[in-house]
């Protein structure tokens, strides 16, 4: 039998809320939806991007899929087990498992501690190789895969730029040979010059090392170079979720094409003659009764009344 492979990650029906207290004291708080049933599926091997607008809850989802937060409700199978509910001793190794690269390299690092030491921690943590002289030769190697010069592991952090540091943290989080990578806006820090060069790696990486990306980005035209599938991500909800090449050719919702169309082009002609969509503030974009809905292979999307209202 040709059984389809399981998702590496698969989550259903996940919901994250966070209290609010009422500005008068006295009166009870409310909750903020910030993660409002997503579900979606990443495939070994593959980089599944979510993009959205600041505050939609794009870091929200990644921190509950590694349980930094944990979940209101929903489910999260990891390697083909559930994670939620697991008791924090039964979590440790599944948490070896998957990692997670921020967006400020340098609020990552530990400013007293050499880079050596700090990619080398994790294997200290779990108890691997315990004899330094195999540490630090797996520690070098792990500076050259990420293209450091392993002298550099004597240094402290501030002596390295932000593209360097970005390495270091991808070096450590690779350190535990996980299997899933959360890359929340891994390049926005950096000089755009930097950029390429750390996506490239994080590529190259992927194929030799057969990770797998959920990869948070603001920058759409890098999220269409390097994602294989897109979610569109609105006041925690997931409006639309395609193939990347089918979402930028064929976006549907009104939202999405409000997103896309602040792609700037390289090309000048392109640019003058660009049409702009303004978002209209008296729409509600992801209406709460919305549900995703197959529309061709792979391509959900929300079905809100307002979709219909915008198809051209
Ligand atoms: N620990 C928390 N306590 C209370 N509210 C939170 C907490 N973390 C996030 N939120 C709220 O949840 C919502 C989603 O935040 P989140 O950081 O996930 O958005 P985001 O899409 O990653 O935004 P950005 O693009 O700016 O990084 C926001 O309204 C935020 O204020
Ligand atoms: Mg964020």
């Amino acid at each position: 039998m040709n059984a389809e492979p399981a998702p590496l990650l698969s989550v259903r029906n996940l919901v994250k809320t966070f209290p609010l207290q009422h500005p008068f004291l006295w009166r009870p708080g409310v909750d903020l939806r910030a993660v409002d049933d997503v579900s979606f599926d990443i495939e070994r091997g593959h980089t599944m991007g979510l993009v959205g607008e600041s505050g939609s809850g794009k870091s929200t989802i990644g921190r509950a899929v590694t349980m930094l937060v944990p979940p209101t409700s929903g489910s999260i199978r990891f390697e083909g087990a559930e994670i939620t509910g697991l008791t924090t001793a039964k979590l440790r190794p599944v948490r070896r498992r998957f990692q997670m690269v921020f967006q400020d390299p340098y609020a990552s690092l530990n400013p007293r501690m050499r880079v050596g030491g700090f990619v080398a921690e994790p294997l200290v943590i779990h108890g691997l190789m315990p004899g330094p002289g195999e540490r630090e030769e797996y520690v070098a190697d792990l500076f050259r895969k990420v293209g450091l010069d392993p002298a550099f592991a004597k240094r402290y952090p501030h002596q390295f730029s932000g593209g360097q540091q970005q390495r270091i943290c991808i070096a450590r989080a690779i350190a535990l040979k996980p299997s899933l990578i959360i890359a929340d806006e891994p390049i926005s820090a950096l000089d755009v010059s930097i950029q390429a060069q750390v996506v490239n790696l994080l590529q190259d990486l992927q194929e030799e090392l057969d990770l797998t990306y959920l990869f948070i980005s603001h920058d759409l035209n890098m999220v269409r170079h390097i994602c294989h599938r897109v979610a569109v991500i609105y006041r925690g909800r997931i409006v639309e979720l395609a193939p990347t090449r089918e979402l930028y050719e064929n976006p549907l919702h009104p939202y999405t094409r409000v997103l896309l169309s602040a792609i700037s082009v390289p090309d000048p002609l392109v640019e003058r003659t660009r049409q702009h969509l303004l978002m209209d503030p008296t729409l509600d974009y992801g209406e709460p009764d919305s549900r995703l809905t197959e529309v061709s292979t792979g391509h959900w999307l929300a079905a809100a009344r307002c979709a219909v209202d915008h198809t051209n």
